[in-house]
């Protein structure tokens, strides 16, 4: 028999590598890991909410019936709470950080961001959905409440990070910044099993992934990055392959394993980018660099970027290392003429 190894035991293996480990990180992960699979269960029933008349019953109490994106959000925070493990957390659908005031809590090493539904828009039509996350050491005290300026950190001083997909099967893939893994949720188990271990991505690809309806409004070196994908060079593989499914966790997933680059620029909409920096830009930037790839904000290091605020947002370019010098390339060309 195939000898299959669990999140869990993943987990506690590399525990045991770090003869300093208290065990906090690993009963933190473990958390991220429950929680992820309530989400899971809940994900995978959406289209069923109407059969089942939940909404109904909602609709009587005088309740809304709970978004998808809610619900993950509070299935993730009740998780991190009783991990003990957490002082507080940022999420992309919290206005302030929250914080967890509780003896317990307040001796918990670590702080938590996350997007916890990412691509939320395609729930209703079954396309691939995530969850982001990223986990900080505290700077402040052990034992006092945290604050803002614990998240106010750069990407560069995670420890790491990861993101749980939804989709033909759930998996989760995480950096603890030695190396990229990825666990399949096995149903019959309900375990998160170890499948993609050490993942590298390829150097080179030939998928790039935009949302081109937006192309009259991208930077020149975009759109000229984009013809030079769509232009015929058989020695280079081009033309490229475009493919936008409209969740980053789904696009950057398929980019990561076969090769590719995924670009969310700054816009005449979007000044500064669509994509936030602490809950999707630098968990991916950590995880990509982590696997051989790249990622920055089409000048600066993802991870070396100060986060002025939690919800800051940021042009996003990231994938495999050759594609990645190309874009900048033409981005430094054009921005200099
Ligand atoms: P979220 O669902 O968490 O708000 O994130 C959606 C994000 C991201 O997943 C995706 O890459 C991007 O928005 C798509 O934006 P466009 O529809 O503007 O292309
Ligand atoms: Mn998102
Ligand atoms: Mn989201």
């Amino acid at each position: 028999m195939n000898k299959v190894t669990t999140l869990n035991q993943f987990i506690i293996e590399q525990q045991i590598r770090v003869p300093q480990a208290t065990g906090g990180f690993s009963g933190l992960l473990h958390h991220v890991g429950i929680a992820a699979k309530k989400v899971n269960r809940e994900v995978n029933k959406a289209g069923l909410v109407d059969i089942l008349g939940r909404a109904g019953v909602e609709n009587i109490q005088g309740e809304e019936q709970q978004k998808l994106d809610v619900y993950a959000n509070e299935t993730f925070i009740a998780e991190l709470k009783a991990s003990g493990e957490c002082c507080a957390v940022a999420s992309e659908e919290n206005q302030d950080i929250v914080i967890f005031d509780e003896d317990l809590s307040r001796d918990g090493k670590y702080v938590f961001c996350m997007d916890p539904l990412d691509g939320s828009s395609n729930i209703d039509v079954n396309v691939s959905i995530g969850t982001i996350f990223s986990i900080y050491r505290r700077k402040s005290p052990i034992g006092e409440v945290a604050n803002l300026d614990d998240f106010l950190q750069k990407g560069s001083q995670l420890v790491a990070a990861g993101y749980v997909i939804y989709g033909s099967s759930t998996m989760l893939v995480y950096t603890a910044g030695n190396g990229v893994n990825g666990f399949t949720l096995d149903p019959s188990i309900g375990e998160f099993c170890l499948s993609h271990p050490n993942i590298k991505t390829p150097a080179s690809g030939t998928i790039y992934s935009i949302n081109e309806g937006n192309y009259e409004k991208f930077p020149v070196g975009v759109k000229k990055y984009i013809k030079y994908c769509q232009e015929t060079d058989k020695k280079s593989g081009r033309p490229y392959t475009s493919r936008y499914i409209g969740s980053l966790v789904a696009d950057f997933h398929r980019n990561l394993l076969k090769g590719g680059i995924f670009v969310y620029p700054e816009t005449k909409s979007h000044p500064t980018g669509k994509l936030r920096l602490l809950y999707e830009c630098n968990p991916i930037a950590f995880i990509a660099e982590q696997a051989g790839g790249l990622a920055t904000d089409g000048e600066r290091r993802i991870l070396d970027i100060m986060p002025e605020s939690i919800h800051q947002r940021v042009p996003f370019y990231t994938g495999s290392r050759d594609m990645m010098k190309k874009i900048t390339e033409f981005l430094q060309f054009f921005n200099n003429i």
